[in-house]
Parts: C-alpha cells; structure tokens; sequence
C-alpha cells in the first residue's frame, strides 16, 4: 500500500480500468481464491460495471441494498460478521500501454471500495484494504508486465470495517468509485500541497512538495499572478508571497490555476486564498465571521447508489447555491474527490468528514466501541490520514471532521491530534466531543431553540450536554455549529427561521447544517411495473429504519421540497425593512457586495400587477445597509394592495441564469376594509325535505349540489395524514405542553379517533333565506365531541356559509387542524385544479410560512400536493382570500373565504385523496385509485415542527382544540 497523498490532476500518464468486469457473487467470504490466477477461466461469469454496487445492478440477482440508521445488519459481535458474507469477485483484463515500460512505478488505484477488498495482478497478490470512502493506491510494479495483464479483485460486503462505517444509509457493496492505473515517471511528483493564506489584500503560498531529488528542479507557476518560482532542490521550498490577489469565499470563490512541474510531471492545482482562524469565539474566514447556511450531503442517487455522477452531483451543488445554501458537510465521509473540485468552482464552506461512525454500539451501551479500543488506533489513523491528504489542497474544506456518532474515545483524540500536527490551518470537528477536550468547535445536532439560544449566551446558568459546568464554559469560549438541525424528513421541518433569528442575535452561534441534503430513495417498481422510490423495508430487509433514510430537502427525483424554499427564504442573505417610502436593505453576507445584483419593484392590486421597474440600489457592502426610497405605489381602495422587491442576478452565473431571485420581500400596503359582521337572523323553525338557497341544494339539511355539481359536506375535518414529524417521538417534550414524551401526536390523534370522526345530527332549522344545522361529531368509544353550526343564508344575493366549531371539554392533545371538507365526486368533468388569491404558489404551514408569499396563483390537483416518498400530510395553502375551482381550466365553482372576527383567514388544500387515505398509504402507489376530489377549507392547521427527529412545534403554532368560525361566499364558475 502506498502513502495516502493529494488527488492530484497530473499530466502523467493514467489508465482508467472503469467499465465492464467479469463478476460472481458468492454467499460466502470463505471462498478458494483460484480465481486471482491468470489462467483463471471466467467465461461463465456474468458481467458488472465498474464503478457500480452490485446489489443495484442485475434486478435482485445480487441480492438487495439494506437500509439502517443506526442498527448493524449483523450481530454485534466485534471485530467479527457473519459467514453469510456476500462476496463478490471481479476480474478484467488490461493492456499496458508500450510506453509505459519506461515509468519507475505502476500505481493501482481505487477510490472507493466497499467493505473489505483484495487485489491480485497477473495471480499475484498485491494487498488488501478497507475504508470504504477513501482512496487506496497499491504498487503493482513488479506485478504487471508488458502486453496483456489480469486483475482480480475480490469484494466482502461485511467485514471488521463495518463496525465503523455504520453510518445512516443504503449499504452498497461493491467497487464503487473508479479504478486506474497510474504510470510513475522517475523524478515525478509524487504529491503537493499548496497552502494559501490571505490578508489585507495579499496573498501567500506556502508549498509542501513530496518528491524525489531527481525531480528537481522543480516549478512553481501561477501565470495569473506573474509568478514562476522555481526550486533546484527539495530544501528551497519555501513559502511565497502571491501579491495582490482577490479571496476565495464560498460567495466568490476566486481560484487561480497553479501548475507545479518538475523533471516529468506537471500537475495542476486550482488554489484559492483564504485564512480559517478561530479568534475566542468567533469562526473566521480572511478575517470575517461565516455563518453556516449548510447542508448535510450524502452521497446518493436513485439508480446509482453512492456511484458518483458529475453531471448530476454539478446540478445537484449548481441547485444547493440557487437556494441559498453556502456550506456543505460531507456525511458522514469523504465525497468522491471531484466534489471538492465543484465546491472550490461554485463556493460552498465545506466540513469535510472522515468515513467513520460506530453508532450501533449504542445498543449495547457503547462497550466495545472502536473509538475507545487501542486495537483500533491504527485503523481510526489511516481514515483520518486518507481523508486529509487526499482533499488537503481544496480552499473549499475550512474544518475537517473526524466522522459522526461515533461515541468518544481515545482514539478520536488521537486523530485530532494527527489533524493539529498535520494541518494548523483547518480546525477540527466532532459532534461526539461533548466536553470539547480534542475538538475546537463545539458542535451539537438537533438541539433546540431554547437550547441553542442558551448556547449563545454567556451567564447562562444551563448545562450543556454532557458537561461539567467547567466543561460547559470552556465550550462556550467556541464557536457553535449545529452539525445537524431541522430534521427534513416528509412535511416539514418547521422553525427554520427560529433557528436562523439566534444566529443573527448571538455571533457564537455560526449557523449549521440541514439534515439533510436530499432522499436517498431507490428507483424500483411494484411487481405491476408502478415506479416509486423504496426505502427501507421494501426490499426484505431483516433489520431496517423503514423511511427514516427519507428525510432530504429535495426529494429522490431531485424535485425541491416546499421546505427548500422555505429555507432559501429564512436564509436569504438581504433583509429588507420597509417604512411608508423607503426600504432599508440590508447585505449579512461575508464578504460579497450587491454588485452583481439588480433590485425589481412591482405592485399588486388582489394579486394584478398594476406597476413596477427597477430600484435604484447603491452598492452595498458585505455587513452594510442602504436606504432606499421607493417609488410610489398606487393603493387600491377595493383590493389588497402588495409591494413586493426581488433582488436578482444580473447576469448569469455558474449556477444560475441572469434574472434568478436571491432574495424577496413584500409589504402591505392595503388599505384596512372591514369584512361585515354575521348578520344575525331569527324566525328560526324546525325544517325537512328539499331546499334552493341560490347555487345550493339540500335536502334533509344536507347539501347535494353546489353550482349545479354534486358535492358533499361541509364535514368537520380534524385529521390529517400524519407527517413523519407528527409521527415522531423524539425532543424533549416541556417545550410544547401538549406533547407526552414517548408518544407521537399522531398515536394520540389515532387514540381520539380524529381519524374517524361520526357526526349525529342535532338540528335542521330554517329561516328566510338561510338553513342552520347543528351537528354533534365525535369518534367511537370516546366522550369527546365537537359541536359544528353550519349555517348557509343568501348575504346580498350570494350564497354564504358559516360554520362555527366548539370542543366539547377534555379534548388533552393538539389537533392537527380544524377544517370543513367538501366531497367532489368526479361526475363527468372532475375538478382537476385551482386557481387562488392568497400565499403560495408552494405549501406553508404555521412554523414554515417564510416562502409564502402573497399573490395569484395557479395549479393543477396534482400539482397542489408534493410527492413524498411516504404519503403524508401536503398542500395547505394559508391565508386563501379567493379559490376558484377548475375543471379542464374552466372555473366551476369561486370560494371568497371572509377574515374571522379577529381577522384570521382560513387555508386550504384539494387533493385526489382524504387524509384517512393518504394516511393509510405507506407508498404513493399504494394510494386507492380515486373519484372525487377533495376540498378541505382549514380555520387552522397544526404546525410541523421536526419531532422525527428533533423539536415538537413551538408552542405559538401548535394547534390546540380550540373554537373556530369559518365563513365563505360560494359563487359558480
Ligand atoms: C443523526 C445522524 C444522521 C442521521 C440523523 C437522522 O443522529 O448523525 O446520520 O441519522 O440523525 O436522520
């Protein structure tokens, strides 16, 4: 095995050994290795691509992946797996290319392996290795010779490596980054590393070069800065001063291309000035503080696993910037090496992180962990040394992070130590250091927001986690990072822009990172053919997380969910203060000015564009603010009236055309119009039979047509599908009293029978112009009810509804929302979408209200729900002032929603399903087929919260039983 170094871009001769390999897989590890011989007939072995995992290729005919978080899919039986070891053997042939006679050594490497591997060439046995997500570069000189040549490789899916690379995903087997061979020139170079530093404009390179003396001497060149600066031997090598030169920052990530020659090899690096300094408690890049607006990135995609796919991994970081996402943690491992290539390009603030975690050592209350076992010392070395000297030259990485969940031990102290000595210019990070006795962040995940404020303020008495009060102080001398936050699984998180308001209050607290990226779900089909995305479970697993491995922002198709926007918005990096005539803008970004953005206006009357144009905005510094005077803005005296200002690219980037939105803001400038007050009527008899209350038709007090169209309803709606946060059991419970620790609220929900709620008619009354129900709903074997008032009366010829709802006493829980669903059936031409006034165009809910914004919008039913890969709860839209319903894109039925006497309005959402169908789906193909539509006009709605794993909702959003008035006029067409 060779010393780990950089992956460098070399002019030296390579050979990619990438594509088709003979393969067989065998259940077994303890297997004749006859097939490393050359001679080896293989012709009755199948064929595998190479990079690939095998359980995605061959439909089932190499087993299936396996999903876990945190349980081992083997007995815990440390260092030790099971015979049942699925092994797969791989065998090519490659020609040495002629010229390669000459090079002094012939490298064989592999860029990621999972688990355990050995390689062979021509019979002969070169070595082994593991670590699954690092770089492994063996000496096969002596091995190949001239013309044709064999490698074998043979692949164990469990091995001791297994138990500290538990991390949260699929577990893929097989060789799964490329493969090449490398030729060694005499006098190459073998490795460089060019540290940058940056200060009061200049910049400073301090070059470590590994090679042989023979290579000298050797050229330093940066052709952009003038500087050529060569060295005759290996003790000039010297740091330089660049001159003047602009910074890297993940907002502008100047590179310059270096190339560093020498009697045989150039290779070429892209280098970018910058200084990571901790000052007391304050994480700083050229001097200036950064705020995290991160991502957790895993490596995965729905057909290729962890196999890595440039062009979709450059949309994929091209879409994180056009949402405002700066920073990137790589977990829970190194990413491939071109990652870091596209992050140095694009600008993100990258935590690179060792492949390490143990958590499933948890179970059995940490004995034995790895991190802790001197056994294990060499082995936790090697990961953090192959981590760091393979991403060493990436201005992108500002901390290294010695892995995750790996409980704590010497160990992990011991590659903090490695990192101190090796790099002084990186901190280092790692959640598990409670006390911060090896780190130098402190770093917590999924704390919450009383939590993370108490974190940020000194003369907090408040423990912290798992500290002495001595310990406790010292990490407060720290910047903080929250590692993971805002759990983003299925509907939610909510609270996103709590989270977001501390760190501007608080310059301890340096932001996080999202958990995570994106759903690590698997492109399959139902035996039907129906495509979905699968998780764990839907492939047999013996042990699984179920959809726990489905808690991305973007979903596994690479749609954005509503929370990404909702995100983008939280993290914009302008804020906008608005008075009668000017807007104050202000720039939190870390070093970039406004210059390469242009500031639109318009104005809206009930959501029509009535005027706008372009603002005239100074530039304005990182860290600045302008004042802005506004254009005058004509104000409806019948309508609502918004301002809204966009910031926009001016020109195209490399990620985003010109005209994208960075950031946006609205202020009302509505005139205040009294909604009129509930007409009260008396006169009220006992009625029956039919009635016509203009476009509505009853009989028995029950509505039968509306518009001419069949409806039914108004029914109380107090469910929906639970999300994953509902279903969560996780955070600590005081914050939100309603919640009881160990219990979902969706298992509560479940317990009152929300989910089938029966109504007993208590009264069908009439008067002039108007028919009053009142209804009696509740579930079986429960004492809880609500009573629900419906009265339908002709206001000014239009047709009105109002309904008032009233919990009976003892209702203990949150609701999830209190609504009013009407029935749809299809009955000739279906109501296929909407259109409406109001905030959109995505989903918002109480805790995630920030990318709502107000105005017209359109969209099909499918349209108006999100996809998850577990059908939940989607598609509310809060604050509706006018819904009209289409049908082939002709309105058919116009809803006008009237604020309630404390001016709130109500939401809605239509959908193909009800909420006790989506909830009894576990997948979308599960969903029945359908034939109504839905519409459920909510008074409220219960907020989202990330109790999968994380905080309930905050108490201000949570939903409590409470009395509601919902009143609409109904119109055709
Ligand atoms: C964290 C862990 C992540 C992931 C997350 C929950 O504890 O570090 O890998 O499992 O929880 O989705």
């Amino acid at each position: 095995m060779r010393p780990a170094r950089s992956w460098l871009h070399s002019d030296a001769p390579s050979l990619s050994l990438n594509g088709p390999w003979r393969f067989r897989l065998s259940p077994t590890a303890h297997l004749a290795a006859d097939f490393a011989d050359s001679a080896f007939d293989d012709s009755a072995w199948d064929t595998l691509p190479v990079p690939s995992h095998w359980v995605l290729e061959g439909d089932g005919a190499y087993g299936r992946p396996i999903y876990t978080n945190v349980q081992f899919p083997f007995p815990i039986d440390p260092p030790h797996v099971p015979d049942e070891n699925p092994t797969g053997d791989y065998r090519r042939h490659f020609a040495l290319p002629d010229d390669w006679a000459r090079a002094e050594a012939v490298v064989l490497r592999f860029d990621g392996v999972e688990s355990l591997f050995r390689v062979w060439v021509n019979g002969r046995e070169i070595g082994g290795a593991s670590g699954s997500r690092l770089c492994h570069e063996f000496d096969v000189t002596a091995a190949v010779r001239p013309g044709d040549n064999v490698v074998a490789v043979r692949v164990h899916q469990w091995s001791a490596a297994s138990y500290v690379e538990d991390q949260d995903q699929w577990w893929l087997p097989g060789v799964f980054r490329d493969v090449t061979l490398h030729a060694r020139p005499a006098g190459g170079i073998e490795d460089v590393w060019l540290r940058t530093g940056y200060e009061d404009g200049h910049g400073r390179i301090d070059p470590e070069i590994t090679a042989d003396p023979s290579a000298f001497p050797v050229t330093l060149r940066v052709p952009e800065l003038g500087i050529e600066q060569v060295w005759t031997g290996p003790a000039d090598v010297a740091p330089l001063t660049a001159g003047a030169v602009r910074p890297w920052t993940a907002e502008e990530p100047r590179l310059y291309t270096a190339t560093v020659s020498g009697a045989a090899e150039t290779v070429t690096v892209r280098i970018g000035f910058r200084t990571v300094e901790i000052r007391g408690d304050r994480f700083l890049v050229n001097g200036r503080r950064v705020v995290f607006h991160g991502m957790n990135r895993h490596e995965t995609h729905p057909e290729r696993g962890r196999v890595f796919d440039e062009e979709h991994a450059r949309a994929d970081l091209a879409r994180m910037k056009r949402f405002n996402v700066n920073a990137i943690r790589t977990s829970h491992y190194p990413p491939h090496p071109r990652l870091l290539d596209l992050a140095d390009e694009l600008g993100f603030w990258v935590v690179l992180e060792c492949d390490l975690e143990t958590h499933g050592f948890d179970a059995v209350g940490w004995n034995g962990n790895p991190s802790d076992d001197p056994a294990w010392r060499t082995a936790y070395l090697d990961r953090i040394t192959r981590t760091v000297e393979r991403d060493k030259n990436h201005p992108s990485i500002v901390m290294w992070s010695l892995g995750n969940e790996a409980g704590t031990g010497a160990n992990l102290a011991a590659m903090a130590s490695w990192v101190h000595a090796r790099d002084t210019g990186r901190p280092v990070h790692y959640e598990g250091d409670h006390t911060g006795a090896y780190t130098d962040v402190y770093s917590r995940m999924y704390a919450s927001v009383p939590e993370t404020e108490q974190i940020g303020t000194d003369g907090s008495a408040a423990p912290l986690l798992g500290c002495t009060p001595a310990q406790g102080a010292r990490q407060r001398t720290r910047p903080f990072v929250l590692c993971e936050y805002a759990h983003a699984m299925g509907n939610g998180p909510g609270a996103l822009d709590q989270y977001e308001d501390l760190v501007h209050a608080h310059p301890r607290l340096h932001g996080g990172f999202v958990w995570e990226w994106r759903d690590h779900g698997i492109a399959t089909a139902t035996a039907d053919g129906t495509p979905y995305f699968a998780y764990g479970g839907d492939f047999g697993e013996v042990v699984h997380d179920g959809n726990f491995v489905m808690d991305g922002m973007v979903l596994s198709d690479d749609v954005p969910t509503p929370s990404l926007h909702e995100f983008k918005a939280v993290v914009q990096p302008l804020r906008f203060s608005f008075t009668a005539d000017t807007v104050e803008i202000a720039n939190l970004r870390h070093s970039a000015d406004t210059s390469e953005l242009r500031f639109r206006w318009r104005a809206e009357h009930d959501g029509v564009r009535v005027a706008g144009g372009v603002l005239d905005v100074p530039v304005v510094p990182a860290g600045g603010t302008a004042s802005v005077p506004l254009p005058s803005v004509p104000v409806a005296a019948d309508a609502e009236t918004w301002l809204t200002v966009d910031a926009v690219l001016a020109t195209a980037t490399a990620w985003a055309p010109e005209g994208h939105e960075v950031a946006t803001a609205q202020q009302d400038r509505s005139l205040p119009r009294p909604a009129a007050p509930a007409r009260p009527r008396g006169d009220w008899r006992p009625a029956e039979g039919t009635l016509t209350l203009g476009i509505a038709e009853f009989a028995a007090g029950s509505l039968r047509r509306l518009a001419g169209r069949p409806v039914t309803g108004p029914k109380l709606e107090l469910f929906r599908a639970p999300t994953d946060n509902d279903e969560g059991t996780s955070g600590e419970v005081a914050e939100s009293d309603a919640s009881i620790a160990g219990i979902s609220n969706a298992a509560l929900w479940r317990r009152d029978g929300l989910d089938r709620l029966t109504t007993r008619r208590m009264s069908v009354e009439t008067t002039e112009g108007a028919l009053r129900t009142v209804d009696r709903v509740s579930a079986a074997n429960s004492g809880l009810w609500v009573a629900v008032e419906s009265t339908w009366s002709l206001e000014d010829g239009e047709l009105e509804l109002r309904v008032e709802t009233a919990p009976s006493r003892g209702w203990s829980t949150v609701w999830p929302r209190i609504g009013v669903h009407f029935e749809l059936p299809d009955a000739g031409a279906p109501v296929d979408g909407a259109q409406w006034f109001g905030t959109g165009p995505l989903e918002s809910y109480p805790d995630s209200m920030r990318a709502a914004r107000t105005g017209r919008f359109t969209a099909g039913i499918g349209e108006l729900s999100v996809e998850y890969a577990r059908p939940q709860e989607t598609g509310h839209r809060s604050q509706v002032r006018e819904l009209v319903l289409t049908s082939a894109g002709t309105g058919v039925l116009r809803v006008t929603a009237l604020p309630d006497a404390r001016g709130r309005r109500p939401g809605f959402s239509l959908a193909r399903h009800t909420p006790q169908q989506i909830a009894r789906a576990a997948h979308p193909f599960e969903l029945p087929a359908s034939t109504a539509g839905h519409l459920i006009v909510d008074a409220a709605q219960h907020g989202l919260g990330s109790r999968a794993c994380g905080p309930d909702v905050w108490p201000p959003f949570a939903l409590r039983p409470e009395a509601r008035t919902i009143r609409l006029r109904l119109r055709a067409g």
